[in-house]
């Protein structure tokens, strides 16, 4: 396996700075096996390539996202990859979300290294249920670290109150060029004083960012393109990791070239005018 030296921090792990999205990987809300081989076959490329972080959820295709990945990482050195899976809303509770998180270790094959809250949901009393699972689930094993996925500030500072054992490693948010909020609310600079890692979803904009002549203007002088730009714009920031859905080998080998160089702060500036 090829190395990257651009490495992020969850937990006490090391983790490529760009990770691979899975939404979509396996069917949306429901599964769909039509392009199983494909999707297996993209997810080992960007293993081979050196990326170490796979982000899937039991929501994804309605866990068959979990299964491809599953499949795709059986050959890898486990102790080498972090997987990030999580929890719905709907599994919510002391025993519900016990049970969700052995359906999706099931599903992958192997134990979840960050296990995610992945929306707030409706109650409070839940979501502190859930957590207090989730501690137990790190006790037996099954999971490594604990997480939150679109908490706001607020929410995340009652979580982390919350918590009897274990720290809150990550939160797990959109956050791109288009869509700065982590950094307007205080989020971003939050979480890194808390030395907390933020995942950044969505970070291409679906792949519209991608094609953008502005971002790709900034990129010509570093070699780099529009895709490149606006996802090294992202892991500028010490603790954020970021985590593009490519369904091609193209569409990864380019994200990749999002690591191992940084922008200027001018050209920062620039590319924040871009959108
Ligand atoms: N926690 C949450 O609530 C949450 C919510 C949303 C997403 N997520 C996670 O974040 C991941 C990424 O977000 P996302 O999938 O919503 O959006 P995204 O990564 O911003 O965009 C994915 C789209 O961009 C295209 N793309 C990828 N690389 C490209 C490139 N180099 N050039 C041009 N187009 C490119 C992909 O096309 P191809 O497929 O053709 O490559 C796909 O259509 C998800 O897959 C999921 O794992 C988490």
């Amino acid at each position: 396996m090829q190395g990257f030296s651009d490495l992020k921090r969850i937990g006490d792990e090391k983790v490529t700075a760009i990770g691979m999205g899975t939404w979509g990987i396996g069917g949306y809300e429901s599964p769909d096996y039509s392009m199983d081989g494909e999707s297996v076959e993209v997810l080992r490329y960007g293993l081979k390539l050196g990326m170490n972080l796979i982000d899937t959820a039991e929501f994804y295709g309605a866990g068959h996202s979990e299964e491809l990945v599953g499949e795709a990482i059986k050959d890898f050195e486990r102790e080498e990859l972090f997987i990030i899976s999580k929890v719905w809303p709907t599994h919510f509770g002391y025993e519900k979300a016990k049970k969700a998180a052995r359906a999706s270790a099931k599903r992958l094959g192997t134990y979840i290294d960050l296990y995610l809250l992945h929306w707030p949901g409706d109650s409070w009393e839940k979501i502190e249920e859930t957590l207090h699972a989730l501690e137990e689930l790190v006790d037996e094993g099954l999971i490594r670290y604990i997480g939150v996925s679109n908490f706001d500030l607020e929410l995340l500072k009652r979580s982390q109150e919350a918590m009897r054992k274990y720290e809150i490693v990550a939160n797990e948010v959109k956050y791109s060029l288009r869509d700065r909020w982590p950094e307007t609310t205080g989020l971003l600079d939050y979480m890194k004083r808390e030395k907390m890692s933020l995942i950044a979803y969505t970070p291409l904009e679906k792949g519209t960012l991608a094609r953008n002549p502005c971002l790709a203007e900034i990129g010509k002088k570093y070699g780099k393109t529009a895709a490149q730009v606006t996802l090294n714009y992202l892991i500028w920031g010490e603790n954020v990791i970021a985590i593009p859905k490519a369904g091609s080998r193209g569409h990864l080998e380019e994200n990749l070239g999002a690591m191992g160089w940084r922008l200027s702060e001018e050209d920062r500036e620039k590319a924040r005018g871009c959108v």
